[in-house]
């Protein structure tokens, strides 16, 4: 086996995905997950995908004699941390508990790493972290912060601290990954996003539209500065983005502060996303011009080079089997993992 990786938030969308690619690329994985938007049921089917059996913690990456007993128990060479919150409306309502979950959260995993001896992590940081973007597309030297909502600054300052960590141990590495918008789901249709109530990102919703659960997709804006109006996000596979994550764990061999962007380069317009969905599930889909969103900006893509000299990575996958991904999920799985 390869080193033993230890994954924060390891039962939640993009942490499944990414323990699923860590074990078939012969890395061990350890899971610790509060469950608070996830559930276990996720990580039996990581097994059932890859023939091997996940370690599970259920605790919170803020009780620290957790946190002890874990890497007591087991031998933790890396940490992958994406444990946190992530809903940018909840996150305007409630600052305490973000700035309790994702900074105090990260503060009590780095002293149970430097207690522990364990001094490599990879951060799931997001795009958020540029703000309103000044040019496009975004290069990972573009300037960070002017972030718009305690969600996107908890990210920001997240990124600081663990900055701040090297700095006063050159032992350390931090990998920061800035991630574009992910969807989609893993090819078998058995791990994928599974939002509680209503969704609040693009393409859940449009899922939800589609099995008919949700009437209609509303479109917030179609006065952006872009080509037909809408929104441009650079939208990432699930899985293309899981397998970064091996990639940086594969290629950074020396301690250091290593920044990296996890997109495709382009961007896709809200009624394209729409469009490429009803091809996937071969109906056409209701939809309605709304306002703009507050908070909402244009346009936001990747510049991915970086990633791609450095990490011998790139997002393979298109919108079209993004989509695809997503119907077979949905589809198969209507009500999410709940039976
Ligand atoms: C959002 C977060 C971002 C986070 C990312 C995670 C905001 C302002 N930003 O990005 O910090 O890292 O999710 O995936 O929420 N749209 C509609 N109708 C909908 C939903 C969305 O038209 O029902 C549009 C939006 O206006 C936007 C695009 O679809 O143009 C994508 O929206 P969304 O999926 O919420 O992602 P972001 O806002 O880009």
């Amino acid at each position: 086996m390869k080193e033993n990786v230890l994954v924060t938030g390891g039962a939640g969308y993009i942490g499944s995905h990414t323990v699923v690619e860590l074990l078939q690329c012969g890395y061990g994985a350890v899971v610790v997950d509060n469950l608070s938007n996830s559930c276990e049921e996720s990580l039996k089917r990581v097994g059932q995908i890859t023939g091997k059996e996940v370690k599970f913690y259920n605790a919170d990456v803020r009780d620290k004699s957790a946190l002890d007993k874990i890497f007591s128990e087991n031998k933790i060479d890396w940490v992958i941390h994406f444990a946190g919150l992530k809903a940018v409306g909840e996150s305007c309502e409630k600052p305490v508990e973000y700035y309790d979950n994702n900074l105090y959260g990260t503060l009590v995993l780095l002293q149970a790493m430097r207690e522990h001896g364990c001094k490599k992590i990879v951060f799931s940081s997001s795009a958020t972290v540029y703000g309103d973007p000044e040019v496009l597309p975004l290069t990972e030297e573009c300037a960070t912060g002017g972030t718009t909502n305690p969600y996107g600054t908890s990210k920001y300052f997240q990124e600081i601290m663990l900055t701040d960590v090297y700095k006063a141990d050159n032992e350390w590495t931090v990998a920061l990954l800035r991630y574009f918008n992910p969807v989609g789901a893993h090819e078998s249709g058995l791990i994928g996003e599974d939002p509680k109530g209503i969704p609040n990102n693009l393409t859940p919703y449009i899922a939800k539209v589609a099995i008919g659960e949700l009437k209609e997709i509303g479109v917030f804006g179609n006065d952006y500065p872009t080509p037909d109006g809408t929104g441009v996000r650079d939208y990432i596979h699930v899985v293309d983005l899981a397998k970064g994550h091996v990639s940086a764990i594969d290629c950074i061999e020396k301690s250091g502060v290593y920044i990296y962007n996890l997109g495709t380069g382009k961007g896709y317009s809200v009624l394209e996303v729409i469009h490429a969905f009803e091809k996937a599930c071969g109906h056409s889909l209701p939809y309605s011009i709304k306002p703009r969103r507050s908070g909402d900006i244009a346009a936001c893509y990747a510049d991915p080079s970086k990633a791609k000299h450095e990490l011998k990575w790139e997002a393979k996958s298109g919108i079209d089997e993004m989509c695809k991904s997503l119907w077979n999920w949905q589809s198969k799985n209507p009500n999410g993992y709940k039976k």
